[in-house]
């Protein structure tokens, strides 16, 4: 398992400034624990300023997004919740695959098996597992969530959902860059109807995903882990170079 220390982190964070691309991009990761101090609306502001140079298809910028706290992410949580308690299926706004197959599951449970062994959650022990399930269906008690959308015209979406993946990445990076950690995460939407009710999402937009954000808590532990990517090799064919 990859952990790093706190010293580390912070070392990272001192060191940004003088990173460049692959380093910084490199030095990111998810956070799942948040200090309890609010982000201002001003610096999310500055985030999305920063993000929405994103590309996308004839810069058709086909997204929307809703950025909630406060009561209205505290609603949304509990809603989420008492449904996931009560057994309720999933409900998402759109269809998607959630049985992934060969290296794609491989690399699902390896990170699952960091994040566990960090938080010492061991497989048999079904209450913590739990109970970190639920700490996902509260989008990890983050202080702000971005909840992203796009038109329900704009079905089949395939290229709108590939351009709010581009302004994903670059609200995470760029939040990255000011101190605030992120969490792209289903498990807060996985109950659809519950975050439009209580976000006020207009009935004809979808809701694509959403994103947990606020200033990373250096003592949580699953902040450490560092998820592994394969070697490009794997997954990267050259074709037509002179050394192919
Ligand atoms: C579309 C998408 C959905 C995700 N959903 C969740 C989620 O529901 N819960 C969670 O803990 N992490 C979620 N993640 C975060 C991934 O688990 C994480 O990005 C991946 O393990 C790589 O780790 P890293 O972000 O630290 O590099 C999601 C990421 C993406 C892009």
């Amino acid at each position: 398992m990859s952990v790093l220390k706190n010293t580390e982190i912070c070392q990272n964070q001192k060191k940004k400034l003088i990173m460049n691309f692959k380093e910084f991009a490199e030095s990111r990761k998810s956070v799942r624990g948040f200090l309890d101090k609010p982000v201002s609306r001003e610096l999310i502001d500055e985030i999305i300023d920063a993000a929405k140079w994103a590309p996308t298809s004839y810069n058709t910028q086909t997204w929307h997004i809703h950025a909630v706290t406060g009561d209205v992410l505290n609603k949304i949580r509990k809603g989420n919740i008492e449904e996931t308690m009560a057994g309720k299926p999933h409900v998402r706004d759109f269809p998607y695959k959630e049985e992934y197959e060969g290296v794609h599951r491989k690399n699902q449970i390896d990170v699952a098996i960091q994040l566990f062994e960090a938080m010492e959650i061991e497989r048999d022990d079904k209450e913590k597992r739990m109970d970190w399930m639920l700490r996902g269906f509260r989008q990890f008690d983050a202080p702000v969530s971005l909840v992203l959308t796009y038109d329900k015209y704009l079905e089949p979406a395939a290229i709108s959902q590939f351009g709010l993946g581009s302004l994903a990445y670059g609200i995470v990076l760029a939040a990255w860059d000011r101190g605030i950690g992120c969490v792209i995460n289903g498990q807060g939407i996985m109950q659809s109807h519950v975050v439009r009710e209580h976000a006020q999402i207009p009935d004809d937009q979808n809701i694509m995903i959403c994103i947990a954000m606020g200033y990373p808590d250096d003592d949580f532990p699953a902040n450490h882990v560092r998820s592994m990517r394969a070697d490009n090799r794997d997954f990267v064919k050259y074709i037509g170079f002179e050394d192919s």
